[in-house]
């Protein structure tokens, strides 16, 4: 495919980046994944409002930017994308040794890529999480490269035949390794507050947003680990999944292994809201 990388499209097997980068050396940057249907580009405002978020904790100014909506809509265009993701990060930058601290005026490195993804349709099968300790730092909130942790726990959640970790800190479940977890107690919806515990996901928001405008009740608490078997449904929620049913984390089934009424709900109401 063609990518962005600083200015050029280029064929992404020319697209090359200095072994002094930042991103390379610390994972000293920040990113998006924007979602796809159609060929445009969904909830861009919400992930370029996140963006500039992340730019701004960890002091990156994106003034030498390009204009994103423009630019977005020429990677789709050149990459003749229909369904899919474009994945975008900035790094600081690089320098011409190893230092942690940054020294001058750092260009950052902005390279932008598409993903093609399949065509998501009807109910997805109800899938297995595992519950593991949240392992990963406490800036959540920012969208950072530096994913190690992540890793590590989608390493475990897979060899325990899962599709996600779900990640606990001090008794309260905050979210998974690449996506948030919503839980359903009589009627009620929750998921864990947007603290710098979790990264509030676009698909998230979006969410809370339809189930507000369905007249579900709505509530953005976290759910303890000793409360899950008492839950009634259990969904998470990514640019790449949308809205996917959770029927068992670890040993425990949750509405016995099927996808729940409030959850089916969500999952068209979310369809009917990609155009
Ligand atoms: N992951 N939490 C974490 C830690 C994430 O990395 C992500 C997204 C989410 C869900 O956010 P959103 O709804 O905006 O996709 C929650 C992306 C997709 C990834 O790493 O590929």
């Amino acid at each position: 495919g063609t990518v962005y990388l600083n200015g050029q499209w280029l064929p992404a097997a020319q697209a090359q980046v200095s072994v002094f980068d930042r991103g390379f050396l610390f994972a000293d940057g920040v990113y998006e994944v924007i979602p796809v249907y159609g060929g445009r580009a969904f909830l861009l405002d919400e992930h370029l409002a996140r963006l500039q978020r992340s730019l701004q904790a960890i002091g990156i100014d994106g003034n030498d930017a390009p204009s994103w909506p423009t630019c977005i809509a020429q990677l789709i265009a050149k990459n003749k994308l229909e369904h899919g993701t474009v994945y975008l990060q900035i790094t600081r930058g690089s320098s011409n040794q190893r230092t942690h601290l940054p020294t001058g005026s750092l260009q950052p490195t902005i390279l932008l890529m598409t993903q093609s993804a399949p065509l998501h349709w009807g109910t997805p099968v109800p899938a297995k999480a595992a519950l593991l300790e949240d392992i990963r730092w406490l800036r959540c909130d920012i969208k950072s490269i530096s994913l190690l942790g992540s890793i590590l726990l989608k390493q475990s959640a897979q060899e325990q035949h899962a599709i996600e970790p779900m990640l606990h800190r001090d008794g309260t479940i905050t979210e998974g390794a690449a996506s948030n977890y919503f839980g359903v107690k009589n009627g009620v919806l929750y998921t864990a507050p947007a603290n710098h515990l979790i990264l509030a996901g676009i698909t998230r928001n979006w969410v809370l947003k339809l189930a507000r405008g369905s007249d579900i009740e709505v509530r953005e608490e976290a759910f303890r680990v000793d409360e899950l078997s008492q839950l009634d449904e259990c969904f998470l929620t990514s640019t790449s999944r949308e809205v996917q049913p959770i029927g068992r984390i670890d040993d425990i089934i949750i509405n016995s292994g099927g996808c729940g009424p409030i959850t089916q709900q969500l999952i068209e109401a979310f369809h009917n809201s990609k155009r």
